[in-house]
This record gives C-alpha cells, structure tokens and sequence, in this order.
C-alpha cells in the first residue's frame, strides 16, 4: 500500500518518503539578506523529510516585504545557500527554494530608493507591513507598466539559474498567499486594462509566463509551483476561485511540472472555516503529482495519500518543530508543539533547539 513511508518521484528529484516540509518564513537571514550558518543548521535537522522547500526567498530586491527574508539574487545569497544545500545534501537530503515576489505586500522602508512596492494595480492592502521600525501601514503601491512585466519575469528566470548555482534540487514558484503572482491571479487585485488583468485567462498570463520563461531556464523537471485557491491571507479575494484555478490548473498540464503544492483553506485554520473549494476537482484535472498542505497529521496525511487525493503532504507547524518528524511518524511517537512566540524572532531559540527523540 502507498503510504507516507513510499518513495516518490516528483520529476528529476526522488523522495524516500512523502512527507514535504512546507515553506515556512523564519527571519533569520543576516546582513544582506544572505543564508547564515544557523540557518545552515536548521535547515541540516530538518534532511530526513522526503522534501524540504525553503522559507520563501525572494528573487529581486523589490521582492522583498519583510525583514531579514533569504534572497537569491546577489552572489553573496547564493553562497550563503549553497552552505544550505551543501549540508542538506551531506545529511541525505533533497531541498527546493521557494521563490517569491510579494508586489504589493511591502513597504518603502523595505524597498530600494525607499520607491513604493509594486502590484498589478494600485490598490492598498488592508493591513500592516512588518518593519524594521515595526508594524507599519501598508501605503498604495504603484501598478507595474505593461513594459516592466518581462522584467519581473526575466528575475524568477534569473532567481531560478542562481538556485542551480546554489546546489538546489528544485524551486517552487511561490504563486499563492496573496504576493505578487496571487496579485494577478484573483480578481480582487487585480484590475489592469491590459493584456494581463480582466479575464482569469489574462489573469493566469504572468503566472503562465514565469512558469515558461523558469522551465526553459532549468528544466520543467526541477520546477514546481505553489497555489492558495481561497486563503483571504494578505487581503485577496476572487469572485470566482473555482473558474479561475480550474483554468490554471488544466494550463499547468502542459508544462509538466515536478509539483504542484496547494495551501487548502487558510494556512493554519480549521478545515470548518475553509473557504469553499472543490480540492478534488483540481486533483481531477491536474495531471500531475499534486502536494496538499494544511494541518495534516500523521492519521489525515495517511488517508489523503492512501485515497490519491495528494502524492505527499507539506507539513508546517509539525517539522518546524519535530526536526525527525518522519521517525517520530514512524515510531508514533509524540510530537514536539511548535514555540509560537518564536516563528520570527530568538535566532536558535524557537528554531535550532527542537529536541530529537533519543536514538
Ligand atoms: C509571512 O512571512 O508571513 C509569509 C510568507 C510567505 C507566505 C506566507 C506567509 O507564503
């Protein structure tokens, strides 16, 4: 029987076992944004999960909307991550980096020239940015011009060569919670006149675009992609999801990617206040290896793999803080809870000091 325990094959990378570590953004980067040695470590405990895919990291300097967030767009990044890779790889592993632009869910204290960040329209988010100042209201950002699109295209192609020179196995196309692909994506951000707002066709254009301009420059096999249908994360909607990842999804088919990772509801909420999404209608039109991701255990994860509905399951909260969770799943051993007040802030505390169970 297929089970979490299975090996799997998602494009060129080969997974002892089906559990996935989720992206999960720690804040630990240090000067420049560069991958430190702690970061080293934490990622190293973590090898034993079949995939690791990073905190999301992003790809150009306006990419960035929160501090201390990894890049992968200077040299001095992309040595830092090969530490990473290096280690994950020494201890058995498989990593992919999560690649990420989050447009409009920043602020000019975090942005180059001090410039307001960039979306597909200039509609504020409700909300505050996280700062170096601390919590600041997000302002009005500026709407990209037709002519910067191949640009922001070009940096996820650009981000996508650096992580191979970085010793990655994979990326993931961050395009869910409300950062800049998502921006595009669902309706309510997205209000542009050109040939990238309006229809969900137009919509899913620059998606579409910055998934083929990534498989031809690093190979469909290594290139996966992360969708969010319904979260309300980062102040989005869409009138009608369901239209619209249908459609995304069957384009997908002809790109053939590694993955395809879904965030179901609201990262972190009870399945009761999900949004409503037929899950197994994307499963039905996606022809590939499909990873679902929220608040599985071991007993849901188990039935979700064992009935087709997912290949492998992304676990957040669980391997941040059960660096052996695939043994302890193994062992049905207890789980380690999560340290809350620790997610982004204490450096090894909250972070690198999760105890592994005795050998
Ligand atoms: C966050 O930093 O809060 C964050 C980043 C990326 C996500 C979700 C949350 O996809």
């Amino acid at each position: 029987m297929t089970d979490l325990f299975s090996p799997l094959r998602l494009g060129a990378i080969e997974l002892p076992n089906r559990v996935v570590m989720s992206s999960l953004t720690r804040n630990r980067a240090g000067e420049g944004n560069v991958p430190t040695d702690l970061m080293v470590e934490y990622y190293r405990q973590r090898a034993s999960a079949g995939l690791i895919l990073t905190e999301a990291s992003p790809v150009c300097a306006e990419g960035h909307g929160y501090p201390r967030t990894p890049g992968i767009h200077t040299a001095e990044q992309i040595a830092g991550w090969r530490k990473v890779t290096d280690a994950v790889h020494a201890a058995g592993g498989r990593i992919a980096i999560q690649l990420w632009h989050v447009g409009r869910i920043s602020h000019p204290d975090l942005q180059p020239d001090g410039a307001a960040p960039v979306a597909p329209s200039a509609l504020r988010p409700a909300g505050q940015a996280v700062t170096f100042t601390g919590m600041q209201d997000y302002v009005t950002p500026r709407a990209l011009e037709t002519a910067e699109i191949p640009g922001v295209i070009a940096a996820f192609a650009q981000a996508a060569k650096n992580a191979m020179a970085a010793g990655f196995d994979g990326v993931e196309i961050h395009g869910g919670n409300g950062y800049l692909v998502d921006q595009f994506l669902r309706s309510s951000t997205n209000q542009r006149s050109d040939a990238y707002g309006g229809s969900k066709e137009n919509r899913a254009r620059l998606l579409l675009e910055i998934i083929a301009a990534v498989t031809a420059a690093i190979c469909n096999d290594r290139v996966g992609l992360r969708l969010s249908p319904v979260t309300p994360f980062n102040d989005i909607s869409d009138t009608n999801p369901q239209a619209t990842f249908d459609y995304v999804v069957g384009e997908l088919n002809r790109f053939d990617l590694a993955f395809l990772d879904i965030l179901q509801g609201t990262g972190g909420s009870p399945q009761e206040q999900w949004l409503p999404f037929d899950y197994a209608r994307l499963r039905a039109i996606y022809k590939g290896n499909l990873i679902l991701n929220n608040g599985y255990d071991f007993a849901s994860a188990q039935q979700a793999i064992a009935s087709g509905a997912a290949a492998a399951i992304a676990f957040g909260r669980a391997l941040l803080a059960n660096p052996d969770l695939v043994e302890r799943f193994r062992r049905g051993a207890p789980l380690n809870q999560p340290d809350y007040e620790r997610l982004y802030v204490g450096e090894e505390k909250g972070y690198t000091d999760y105890p592994f169970l005795p050998a």
